[in-house]
């Protein structure tokens, strides 16, 4: 979309998204891959987290998980990706997904420290950059916009939704220059060479066909997804996808020594909780998020930005 927003949505391009969106936003069901879902569990769920989180704050575990949440990984790997374009060999993006600023304003400028004179090809914010639905989207946009003021990036910046963002997050990204993908593609290019990058809405509350049809659409024959959650793994391999990215679990954020998360809030493609994975010939990375959600602590667990350097696989560097 470009600087548009959907204010005023009447001849909006998006105007049937957002209208669609909004409904399931006001109905009593949550929509994912799976199909639709009560409100109740995550009601009752949300319900616990609060005593929890009430707790916590009783303890001085309460500020060792702050402090543990401020202890921002520059997380760096190299990932060899048959039938990737040779132009693109070497090719840097950054990933950051779940930033939630709002609810943590104090990791924006961990955050800031950790990019500062950081340059890369390529930025994809995978979702969630808001925390707090009564809050002003505004408040977390700003945060994001000071925590990557050091940072470089000589192409494209992407964004898609996560299930904390609303509709008017989309124009409030594309206003501070986000391409932001919501089910549609691009296509990057690089020293004549071509790849496509599908971006879904999220799909954890907010499922559409909308999503599957933009998965299936033809484009290049290298293909990168961007989805928030990994619930739409085994579609984006059978479409042909070579590369997944994802976020919404924050690894789980309080997990047991090791990193092995309690709640992932995973519909389906549970094996895509966490770090790398694959399915089918794809390969896939679900970040553990840079910030937090209610309560703002991690255990075991630290939040990220992931460095993702694209290398063409050396199987098919042999000329046929
Ligand atoms: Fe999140």
């Amino acid at each position: 979309m470009n600087s548009d927003d959907l204010e005023d949505p009447t001849d909006h391009p998006l105007h049937d998204w957002a209208a669609k969106r909004r409904a399931i936003a006001r109905s009593r069901h949550w929509v994912s891959p799976k199909g639709p879902r009560t409100r109740w569990r995550k009601a009752i769920f949300n319900q616990a987290l609060a005593a929890f989180s009430l707790g916590l704050r009783l303890t001085p575990l309460h500020g060792r998980g702050r402090r543990n949440a401020l202890d921002l990984q520059q997380v760096e790997m190299e990932l060899d990706l048959p039938g990737l374009p040779a132009a693109f060999d070497g090719y840097r993006l950054l990933q950051l997904s779940d930033t939630h600023l709002d609810a943590f304003p104090e990791i924006a400028e961990a955050t800031h420290r950790l990019l500062d004179g950081l340059t890369v090809d390529a930025l994809a914010i995978t979702g969630d950059v808001h925390g707090n639905h009564h809050a002003p989207i505004d408040r977390s946009t700003s945060l994001l916009m000071q925590a990557l003021r050091g940072l470089t990036v000589t192409g494209p910046r992407l964004a898609i939704l996560g299930n904390h963002d609303d509709v008017t997050m989309a124009g409030a990204l594309a206003r501070l220059g986000f391409e932001v993908l919501v089910n549609r593609s691009v296509t990057l290019e690089r020293g004549g060479e071509r790849l496509t990058v599908t971006g879904l809405d999220d799909v954890h509350n907010f499922y559409t066909d909308a999503a599957l049809a933009a998965l299936r659409e033809p484009g290049e024959a290298f293909r990168i997804a961007l989805v928030h959650s990994a619930e739409m793994a085994d579609h984006a391999a059978d479409a042909g996808y070579a590369l997944y990215l994802s976020g919404h679990t924050h690894g789980g954020q309080v997990c047991l020594p090791g990193g092995r998360p309690l709640v992932t809030q995973l519909t389906r493609c549970r094996h895509a909780a966490v770090g790398l994975w694959r399915e089918g010939r794809m390969i896939g990375y679900t970040s553990r998020g840079l910030g937090v959600s209610d309560p703002p602590v991690r255990f075991n667990c630290r939040g990220e930005v992931a460095l993702i350097t694209l290398r063409r696989a050396r199987e098919l560097h042999r000329e046929r």
